[in-house]
């Protein structure tokens, strides 16, 4: 009965990390929207589920010399599908950012990325 208990915690173990996403959550919401900001950008980003699959795509935004990026926020729009958000390169403080979403093993994903700044 032990070892049962044993195996059974060790198939769950085995689990979480397969599906686990490197260093993301659901949700994106990075930096403050300060007095004067601006919507620098909105996007939805989509894809429909697949089966047995893990979809990913990177999504830029690129401003111009001046740009300062003050917040990034990618949002799950409807019921969570478990999907992960992160800033892949830029960000905060830079001109431009590069956002990696990826969805869970046969989801999809169903995000409103915004962007910030002035
Ligand atoms: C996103 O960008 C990284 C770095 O350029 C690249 O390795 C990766 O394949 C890209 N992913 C997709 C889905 O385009
Ligand atoms: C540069 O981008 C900012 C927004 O970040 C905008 O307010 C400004 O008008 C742009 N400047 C030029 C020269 O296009």
């Amino acid at each position: 009965m032990k070892t049962l208990i044993f195996l059974v915690l060790a198939v769950l173990g085995a689990n979480a990390a397969v599906v686990k996403s490197p260093a993301a959550r659901s949700n994106l919401n990075v930096g403050f929207i300060a007095t004067g900001d601006r919507l620098l950008h909105s996007s939805y980003v989509y894809r429909p589920a697949m089966a047995n699959a893990i979809q990913s795509e990177n999504v830029s935004f690129n401003g111009n010399r001046t740009t300062r990026i003050t917040a990034v926020q990618a949002t799950e729009v409807g019921a969570t599908q478990f999907a992960s958000a992160w800033i892949f390169s830029g960000g905060i403080g830079q001109n431009s950012v590069t956002v990696r979403f990826q969805s869970s093993v046969g989801r999809g994903y169903y995000y409103l990325l915004r962007v910030w700044g002035r």
